[in-house]
């Protein structure tokens, strides 16, 4: 109890620190780091899948859905919803948020994923 109190205190205390470091996001900030992912991912509604798999209507997508691409079994059967949160987290550190999953590199700037997922937003038109 004692604990999980200290630790809801120090998220209380350090997250905000994070928090506050970050900038309005950017959408050309976010398009020029698009060009890290789009050699392995399509964002148009029937795009192809390339080594990953279409990224069109990700958000708020139950991962490893798109009907027609391979994923690894982890992706496949984790049972995670790309909400912002855990697609930032998983492009923080794809290993770490889903072991065993076949996506390495990511951002590990959290302005850089602030930036693109802005952009991926506009561009899908996510509200
Ligand atoms: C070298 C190729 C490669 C690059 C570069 C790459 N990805 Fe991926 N991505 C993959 C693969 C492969 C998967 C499927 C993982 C699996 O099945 O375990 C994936 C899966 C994903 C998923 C989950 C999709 C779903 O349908 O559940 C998202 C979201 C994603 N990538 C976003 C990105 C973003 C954003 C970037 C750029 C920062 C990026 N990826 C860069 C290969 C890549």
């Amino acid at each position: 109890m004692f604990k999980s109190f200290l630790a809801l205190l120090l998220c209380l205390l350090v997250l905000p620190a994070f928090a506050a470091d970050l900038e309005p996001p950017s959408l050309e900030r976010g398009e020029e780091l698009w060009g890290k992912c789009r050699a392995c991912h399509s964002l148009e509604p029937n795009g192809r899948n390339l080594v990953g798999p279409r990224l069109f209507g990700m958000f708020g997508r139950q991962a490893g859905s798109v009907a027609d691409y391979r994923y690894s079994e982890v992706m496949k059967t984790s049972g995670v919803i790309w909400t912002d949160a855990n697609l930032d987290a998983y492009l923080a550190a794809t290993q770490d948020f889903m072991p065993g999953n076949k996506m390495y590199g990511g951002l590990a700037i959290a302005q850089d994923r602030a930036d693109l997922l802005f952009w991926l937003k506009h561009k899908l038109g996510v509200k």
